[in-house]
């Protein structure tokens, strides 16, 4: 290890000292954060107390994590990394349907439930029916696929964060798709509603005038055997910021217009009154690769 290193030679014993590890994604990714890191330490150049303050900052994230509080993934989700870790992974699935980010609220085993149950009994509000079906990419229906599903009220809170008020496991769902590749649940209309604002990363979003809210949206984990997992959202057209989420995750295949259903027939077949609203989705999902992992190799890009 050599002495007396400046700003350039530094960053180059650091890689080196990484020359021996075995796994050569490792040593890649190694490589690439020291190289990206120092790159972005020498542009800030900060000060003795702004590099505390950053230290400080990454702390209190990681003090604010419990079992049902994840303040980094809060923290990836308003930079944007969460969005863009799926939409990179993406892109090794163009036709499927587009993934969206999984948030911190998918922390409790969502109830196992009948295609057309009311997964919302607990909340008040506009009633929807949301169906659809879940394909393979080539158009084959899937059955007996798993269906997770989880949503806000319509005061923009999920259960977990409203104990006393909401049971755990309203506005949740564990579904199969049934010999078609279809499903249906009842539910409400979710509300927009802000993510977590009392923690560093609220004190982020404050200090740089930005706002914590997400647009409307039914959160998806569609799994099925010898298929990619999906994590993905419906998003509720017209709902306000849609055009501005905080964690920029609004993908414009995604939005779909939840609108009114005027036939008394199919409210008598969803066990709704009519008229009722209704959302309707069709899910595509990826085969399962079955080649070894082709992740790409690191990009040499320079950041400037
Ligand atoms: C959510 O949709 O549940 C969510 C996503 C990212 C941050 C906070 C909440
Ligand atoms: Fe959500």
């Amino acid at each position: 290890m050599s002495k007396d290193l400046g700003p350039e030679s530094l960053t180059e014993a650091v890689i080196d000292s990484f020359k021996d590890t075995a796994d050569p994604r490792l040593k890649a990714i190694l490589e690439s954060l020291t190289r990206n890191l120092h790159n972005f330490v020498r542009q800030v150049s900060p000060s003795i107390s702004e590099w505390e303050a950053a230290i400080n900052f990454l702390t209190a994230t990681g003090r604010k994590c419990d079992d049902v509080r994840q303040e980094f993934i809060l923290l990836s989700d308003v930079l944007g990394v969460s969005m863009l870790v799926e939409t990179i992974n993406d892109q090794e699935t163009p036709d499927a349907t587009d993934s969206t980010v999984l948030g911190p609220f998918h922390m409790v085993e969502s109830p196992e439930r009948h295609l057309g149950d009311n997964i919302s009994s607990e909340s008040e509000g506009d009633v929807c029916v949301v169906r659809g079906r879940v394909l393979s990419v080539t158009g084959l229906p899937i059955p007996n696929a798993r269906i997770d599903v989880w949503q806000a009220n319509t005061t923009g809170f999920y259960d977990v964060q409203q104990p006393g008020i909401q049971s755990v496991g309203n506005g949740r769902g564990l579904f199969r798709t049934d010999e078609n590749g279809a499903f249906h649940f009842r539910s409400v209309v979710p509300s927009f509603y802000p993510i977590p604002t009392d923690g560093p990363v609220g004190g982020l979003l404050k200090a740089s005038g930005r706002h914590p809210y997400r647009p409307a949206h039914i959160h998806f984990i569609v799994t099925a055997a010898g298929f990619k997992e999906l994590t993905t959202h419906i998003f509720i057209g017209g709902s306000e910021y849609i055009d501005s989420d905080a964690v920029f995750a609004v993908k414009e295949s995604l939005i779909k217009s939840f609108t009114p259903n005027e036939d008394p027939a199919a409210a008598a077949e969803f066990g709704v009154d009519s008229p009722f609203i209704e959302g309707v989705i069709d899910i595509l999902l990826h085969p399962e690769s079955q080649s070894p992992s082709s992740r790409f190799q690191v990009s040499d890009e320079v950041v400037r």
